[in-house]
């Protein structure tokens, strides 16, 4: 039995009666030619699935967006009376700086750790990343551009400058508007009571005694932050 009598054997094929090459008769040309035409249809295939997004047998709902609930709030911000209507996801800072362009209360952490997005509420120091927008109405909300009178910078601000509290700068408005609530409850804080109330306004560049020194500064000059 010859080795083509022995394959038709083994495979049920009618080897002897065939005229093709079997297997081991293909070159590698032949092999890689093939290989290519292959590679040549599946690199194709992917194009025709993309462009059947599936809508056409249903397979695929579009979906509704439902719409963003808002509501109509009232606030009194740095002074000037103001009606928003505001989307109920929205932050009291986002309403700050993307509404009002009050830019000043800054985004460090933003979820409530670091302070430099303090602004007062109702004179209270709240962090504005972590205060929707909603739970300001009604309210009085003042922020670091509010510090100002007539063009002038407050005593605390005045302190600031003088005993260099800024370094970077990117927390000084939640240290000054904690550190406002602060004198405007009690004029004459201790070393230890400014460091207690400026305990949740964090300093990258940890200039924590500058800061201090400029808020007792400020008390002593002034008896007072505005
Ligand atoms: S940004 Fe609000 S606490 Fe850090
Ligand atoms: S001055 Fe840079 S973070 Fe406080």
């Amino acid at each position: 039995m010859d080795r083509k009598d022995k394959q038709a054997e083994t495979t049920g094929s009618d080897a002897a009666s065939s005229d093709a090459p079997s297997t081991t008769d293909l070159s590698r040309r032949d092999f890689l030619e093939g290989t290519g035409a292959a590679l040549v249809v599946a690199g194709a295939t992917p194009t025709f699935a993309s462009a059947d997004d599936g809508t056409a047998r249903g397979n695929r709902p579009v979906q509704q967006v439902a719409p963003v609930p808002t509501t109509a709030i009232t606030l009194t911000v740095n002074g000037t009376r103001r009606t928003i209507q505001a989307q109920d996801r929205w932050t009291l800072n986002e309403l700050l700086r993307d509404q009002l362009q009050l830019i000043g209360s800054k985004i460090g952490c933003n979820r409530g750790e670091c302070g430099a997005c303090t602004v007062l509420l109702d004179g209270e120091p709240v962090y504005s990343c972590s205060t929707l927008a909603v739970w300001a109405d009604g309210r009085s909300v003042v922020t670091v551009e509010g510090l100002e009178r007539n063009g002038e910078v407050s005593p605390l601000q005045q302190a600031f400058m003088d005993y260099n509290a800024p370094q970077c700068g990117f927390c000084t408005p939640g240290q000054l508007m904690a550190a406002t609530a602060l004198l405007e409850r009690n004029s004459s804080p201790t070393d230890g009571e400014v460091r207690e109330a400026l305990v949740g306004n964090l300093c990258r560049c940890s200039n924590y005694n500058s800061i201090v020194e400029a808020v007792l500064a400020a008390a002593q000059t002034s008896g007072g932050a505005r």
